[in-house]
C-alpha cells in the first residue's frame, strides 16, 4: 500500500485499489472494482467499517465526542444560532448574510401552509393512531399534491421541493398532535419565528390567545438545531436510497420516518422516557442495570450508546443544560424522571460494562425529560425528531443528486441458501 493505492491478493486474485484522502477523519479505500478485479464482494452487513459516499455536509468524529455541520462545531450553532439559520448552512454549505437569512426566513415561511385536502387525510386515521404512523402517510401523500415539484432533475423544483418539506413538517407534526387529542387544528402565522410558530400550532386553543414563551420557543429551536443532521445515520442512509432510484423528494422523506421510527433510532427519546417512568425510582436502577449487561436479557439502556460516538454525544450534553433551562422557566423544581435519569448516567458511566464497551448517553437521553416538560406526550417525540431530520434528509438527498458519481443503491449479499436443485412433484414430496 502506498499514498494513493492499495493492492489486496485474495483467492488467487489481486486487486489495485485506490486511496481516496478525506479533509478531516478517515480515508477511504475505494472498492468500486474489487469484484471485477476478484469476483468477490466486501462483507459488511451494519456497515460499521463502510462509507457509501462522498459528502460535506456533517464530520462526526465519534472517539473525541465532535460534531461539525459544514464544519462548524454543534456547541457553537446551539448556542449563537438558529435552526432556519443552520437549514441555510446544511443546504448551502455557508452561514447566510443577514439579507440572505432574510430571504431564506420569508421563503420558507411562505410555503408553511398545507393543501386543504390536507387535513381530510387525517380524518381516515384513528385518534388513537400513533403520530408516526400518520406522518409516514401525510408526508407520502403530499406527493399528490405538488407535482409541480417532483422532477428531481430539475435544479429549481429540488429546492422549492426542499423550501417545502422544511416549511409544511411543523405544520404536519402539529396537525398530527390536533388529530391525537382531538382539538382543531390551527394555521400557522406568518409573524412568528419557526419554533414559536409550531409551538402555537401545538398548543394554541380556538377560545383563547395563546402567547408563545420566548425561552421555552428559544428551547425549542435549540432541540430542532441538535437534531438537524448526522451523517450517514439508518434513516438519512434510507432516505439516499430511496432517492438513488429517482423517486421523489417526498417520499423518500416518507421513507426517513418510516426508519427513524424504530426505537433503535430516532424511536429512542420515546423509549428512553418510557423506560425512566418503568424504573420509577432511583433504588429500582440497579436492578435495569443488571438486566442492560444480561445477555439473556433483550433490554436495552435507551438513550444510551451509539454507533459512531465511544465519547459522550455533544448533543446529549447541550440537551441536558436545555432540560435545566426549560425547567427552571416552568418552576418544576424537581422532576423524578429527571433525578433517575442523573442517576442512571452517573450510575452507568462508572460501571466497568458501560466503560468497557463505551456507552455513553446519546441524543435521545435527555430529550424526552425536555419534550415532556414542554407538554408533548411521548408519542410525539420522535415526530420532532423527524421535523428537525427533515432538513438533514433534505440536503443529504440534494447532495446525492448532485453527485457525479451518484447511481442506484443496489447492494450484494453473501449466498448461504441451496444450490440448484430440481422440482419435486408434490406427489414424490
Ligand atoms: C440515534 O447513527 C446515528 O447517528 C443515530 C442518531 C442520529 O442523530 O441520527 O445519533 C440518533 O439513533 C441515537 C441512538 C438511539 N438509540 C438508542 O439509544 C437505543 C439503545 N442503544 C442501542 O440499541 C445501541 O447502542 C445502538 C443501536 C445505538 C448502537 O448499536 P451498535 O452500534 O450496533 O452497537 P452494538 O449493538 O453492537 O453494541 C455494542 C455492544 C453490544 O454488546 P456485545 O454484543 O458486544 O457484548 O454494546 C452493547 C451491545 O449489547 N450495547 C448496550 C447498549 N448499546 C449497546 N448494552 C446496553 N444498553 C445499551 N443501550
Amino acid at each position: 500500500m502506498d499514498n494513493n493505492n492499495a493492492c489486496v491478493v485474495v483467492g488467487g486474485h489481486s486487486a489495485e485499489l485506490k486511496l481516496r484522502s478525506s479533509t478531516i477523519g478517515p480515508s477511504v479505500l475505494d472498492i468500486g472494482s474489487l469484484y471485477e478485479q476478484t469476483k468477490m464482494f466486501t462483507y459488511d452487513p451494519g456497515f460499521t467499517s463502510t462509507a457509501s459516499c462522498e459528502s460535506s455536509i456533517t464530520f462526526i468524529d465519534g472517539d473525541e465526542g465532535v460534531l461539525l455541520h459544514r464544519g462548524y462545531p454543534i456547541e457553537q450553532l446551539a448556542e449563537h444560532g438558529d435552526f432556519l439559520e443552520v437549514c441555510y448552512l446544511l443546504l448551502y454549505g455557508e452561514l447566510p448574510t443577514a439579507a440572505q437569512k432574510k430571504d431564506f426566513d420569508y421563503r420558507v415561511v411562505h410555503h408553511t401552509m398545507v393543501h386543504e385536502q390536507m387535513s381530510r387525510f387525517f380524518t381516515g386515521f384513528r385518534r388513537d393512531a400513533h403520530p408516526m404512523a400518520v406522518m409516514c402517510g401525510c408526508v407520502g401523500a403530499l406527493s399528490a399534491f405538488y407535482h409541480d415539484s417532483t422532477d428531481i432533475t430539475d435544479p429549481h423544483q429540488r429546492m422549492v421541493a426542499s423550501l417545502r418539506m422544511i416549511a409544511k413538517m411543523p405544520t404536519l407534526a402539529a396537525m398530527a398532535y390536533k388529530y391525537h387529542i382531538g382539538q382543531p387544528f390551527v394555521y400557522p402565522k406568518n409573524d412568528l419565528d419557526y419554533a414559536s410558530n409550531f409551538l402555537r400550532m401545538c398548543f394554541a386553543v380556538p377560545c383563547e390567545e395563546y402567547v408563545v414563551n420566548p425561552v421555552l420557543a428559544r428551547a425549542m429551536d435549540r432541540i430542532f438545531i441538535l437534531h438537524a443532521d448526522h451523517e450517514q445515520n439508518a434513516s438519512t442512509s434510507t432516505v439516499r436510497l430511496a432517492g438513488s432510484s429517482g423517486a421523489n423528494p417526498f417520499a423518500c422523506v416518507a421513507a426517513g420516518i418510516a426508519c427513524l421510527w424504530g426505537p433503535a433510532h430516532g424511536g429512542a427519546n420515546e423509549a428512553a422516557l418510557n423506560m425512566l417512568t418503568e424504573i420509577g425510582t432511583v433504588d429500582r436502577i440497579p436492578e435495569y442495570i443488571a438486566r442492560a449487561k444480561d445477555k439473556n436479557d433483550p433490554f436495552r439502556l435507551m438513550g444510551f450508546g451509539h454507533r459512531v460516538y465511544k465519547n459522550y454525544d455533544p448533543r446529549a450534553k447541550i440537551m441536558q443544560k436545555t432540560t435545566h433551562e426549560v425547567l427552571g422557566e416552568l418552576g418544576i423544581k424537581d422532576d423524578p424522571l429527571l433525578d433517575i435519569a442523573i442517576e442512571l448516567e452517573r450510575i452507568a458511566l462508572t460501571d466497568d460494562y458501560f466503560i468497557e464497551k463505551k456507552l455513553y448517553p446519546n441524543v435521545d437521553f435527555y430529550s424526552g425529560i425536555t419534550l415532556k416538560a414542554l407538554g408533548f406526550p411521548t408519542t410525539m417525540f420522535t415526530v420532532l425528531f423527524a421535523l428537525a431530520r427533515t432538513v438533514g434528509w433534505i440536503a443529504q438527498w440534494n447532495e446525492m443528486i448532485e453527485d457525479p458519481e451518484q447511481r442506484i443503491g443496489r447492494p450484494r449479499q453473501l449466498y448461504t441458501g441451496e444450490p440448484q436443485r430440481e422440482y419435486v412433484p408434490v406427489s414424490k414430496r
